[in-house]
């Protein structure tokens, strides 16, 4: 029986950065970083993600061992990044913006090559800086291409009636979700754009514009509404969470200010329903 086997090992450390370089005046930073721009630094918790494919030892019973990748994680993350400052104690980033996306493009360089070649591949890293935002590099991306998922929640009333059926028959179908009065969730929005980061600021997408746009697009017209009734493009239809995610992606596509590859709606811890553009 043929199988792939992929392994996920996780690691985390805290550091220090800012956006402002040092070969720049404070006229070119401010333009170039806009309202991120900051002499002094700020901290954030990492959370990075490794992910190895590879065959069964048939010793060890194992793709790889744990210890070997946590080794080559302490020395090439941990006792490099953890409570350092990046700009002033990485080389690498003295003169170069310590973006997500440029972190997590240098991991990509650290672990590519040397770690166990003929023994694992890897698959993709996946960097997180705060529960709100992570970045992800696949290898079956194209080079240098990866994805940016930011997080966004509103909290939205709803009533699921389909039309044409009677009061019983929606019953059946719909259970309590057909509540006469309604009733609610905490939906979380995840939003996911692709691309390489720009070459000047380290970054795949202006996220204060993305922001603002989800917010006003998205977060601001369907929070504490009832969809059913308060959000136009929802109007007479039956807001089911594929639906709502549906209209939720026609709001975005196009829109943002890098290429919008897919939204995913959670609805409730349990169930989450993704949309992306089909056929392309
Ligand atoms: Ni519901």
């Amino acid at each position: 029986m043929g199988v792939r086997l992929s392994m996920t090992r996780r690691i985390a450390f805290s550091s220090g950065l800012r956006f402002w370089l040092p070969q720049l005046g404070e006229t070119e930073n401010r333009a170039r970083f806009g309202p991120l721009a900051s002499p002094f630094n700020h901290g954030h918790n990492y959370l990075l993600e490794v992910n190895v494919s590879g065959e069964i030892h048939p010793t060890t019973g194992m793709i790889l061992n744990i210890k070997i990748i946590d080794d080559l994680l302490q020395e090439t993350v941990v006792a490099r990044f953890d409570r350092k400052s990046i700009n002033d104690q990485i080389p690498e980033f003295v003169a170069r913006p310590p973006t997500l996306e440029n972190l997590l493009l240098y991991f990509w360089g650290q672990f590519e090559q040397p770690i166990f070649p003929h023994v694992v591949q890897l698959e993709s890293l996946l960097l997180t800086s705060t529960p709100l935002l992570h970045v992800k590099l696949e290898r079956s991306q194209p080079a240098g291409i990866m994805t940016l998922t930011r997080q966004y929640e509103f909290a939205a009333s709803h009533r699921l009636t389909a039309p044409g059926l009677s009061a019983e028959e929606n019953l059946q179908l719909f259970g309590k979700c057909t509540n006469p009065a309604g009733h609610g969730h905490n939906y979380l929005l995840e939003v996911t754009v692709t691309g390489a980061p720009d070459e000047k600021t380290g970054m795949l997408v202006d996220l204060v514009e993305m922001d603002r746009i989800v917010n006003e697009r998205v977060v601001d017209r369907y929070d504490h509404k009832h969809l059913n009734c308060d959000v136009p493009e929802l109007q007479d239809s039956n807001p089911t969470s594929e639906i709502v995610a549906k209209a939720i992606f026609g709001e975005l596509v196009g829109r943002l200010p890098a290429k919008l590859m897919k939204i995913r709606l959670h609805e409730t811890a349990r169930s989450s329903f993704e949309v992306t553009e089909a056929d392309r």
